[in-house]
């Protein structure tokens, strides 16, 4: 476990050395993953990260960050990249991992889609059911880790959506990379857009100095009083993040069947990760000294082959 020292505000990050594609014997696609396949430290360090959650669910829903009164009038809080990579969504079923409040799963179905949100944190299911409610949208959200879906889920969907900081909570991305592939119909797809990895390298404080190694399977700990959307100070302050290198993620959804559509880098983030950085024309948030030098958010569109086909 790597630990780090406090940062002010941002949620994620942490890890330790290994390899670049840290290979796995074949796997049955489908398999069924469960929590209690996730050793039982990373369990607890789960466990510690969802009472965080728990607790930021009320803060989160209050904050500026996170604009509910805009929502409620009927803005969509998805990026626009997001909706350009997965056109249109009308008719479809689509299933959201770690929906957090349910904005984004929401703003999905304000698209047209079916949606279904799952998230850890029970106060967090509790408040998407109470805003899905208060705009009108029909919406399902249920409480499960990821990796205890399919012992909750029967169904598969046209599209299984995630990310803008969903990945850095999960311990075992090749477990996860199963989780996913489960979900998606033969022929359906899959979209990931993400913090770039790479960014987590670097402190989120003015500085920017690296302060964890990109290839690491450990545990970062960290420990801070409120979270990327609120500077409140709350009681439960230790976290646990792992960094997921590119290559680890994209050889994790082609071991399990997903067939890469188009994987994309973007030198801008979806949010603020450091004071330095200002906010473009569309909203971007990007590094305004070595302005393109990394990359700072990334996304994965893929199809799960159809049957006979993987
Ligand atoms: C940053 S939020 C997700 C991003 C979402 N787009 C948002 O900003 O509202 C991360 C979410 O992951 C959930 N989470 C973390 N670890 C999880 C796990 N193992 N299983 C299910 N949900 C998890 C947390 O409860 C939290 O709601």
């Amino acid at each position: 476990m790597i630990a780090i020292r406090p940062s002010a505000a941002r949620v994620p990050h942490q890890a330790g050395g290994g390899s670049l594609v840290p290979r796995s014997p074949p796997r049955r696609y489908g398999a069924r993953p469960n929590a209690s396949s996730v050793n039982q430290s990373n369990h607890r360090r789960m466990n510690t990260n969802r009472r965080k959650w728990d607790e930021s669910v009320p803060l989160h829903v209050a904050s500026p960050s996170y604009h509910v009164p805009s929502f409620l009038q009927g803005k969509s809080t998805l990026e626009p990249l997001e909706v350009h990579e997965l056109g249109s969504v009308r008719g479809k079923s689509l299933l959201h991992l770690q929906c957090h409040f349910g904005l984004d799963t929401l703003s999905w179905a304000r698209r047209g889609a079916t949606v279904t949100g799952v998230d850890f944190s029970l106060p967090a299911v509790r408040a998407a059911r109470g805003l899905a409610r208060r705009a009108g949208i029909k919406a399902r959200f249920l409480q499960s880790n990821v990796y205890d879906l399919p012992d909750v889920l029967e169904e598969q969907f046209d599209i299984v959506y995630t990310g803008k900081g969903a990945i850095w909570w999960l311990p075992d991305i090749e477990r996860w990379a199963q989780v996913v592939a489960r979900f998606v119909r033969p022929g359906g797809r899959f979209l990931l857009l993400e913090d770039h990895p790479f960014a987590e390298v670097f402190s989120d404080e003015v500085d920017g100095e690296p302060r964890i190694p990109y290839f690491t399977s450990r545990a970062i700990r960290e420990e801070y009083d409120g979270t990327y959307a609120t500077s409140t100070k709350m009681r439960h302050r230790v976290t646990y993040g792992w960094i997921h290198p590119v290559s680890r993620v994209l050889s994790a959804l082609i071991e399990n069947g997903l067939g890469i559509e188009r994987i994309r880098e973007y030198p801008f983030c979806y949010w603020q990760r450091n004071p330095l950085m200002t906010q473009d024309r569309r909203g971007y948030w990007r590094l305004k000294e070595n302005k393109g030098m990394i990359p700072l958010m990334w996304s994965v569109t893929a199809r799960r082959k159809p049957p006979g086909n993987q």
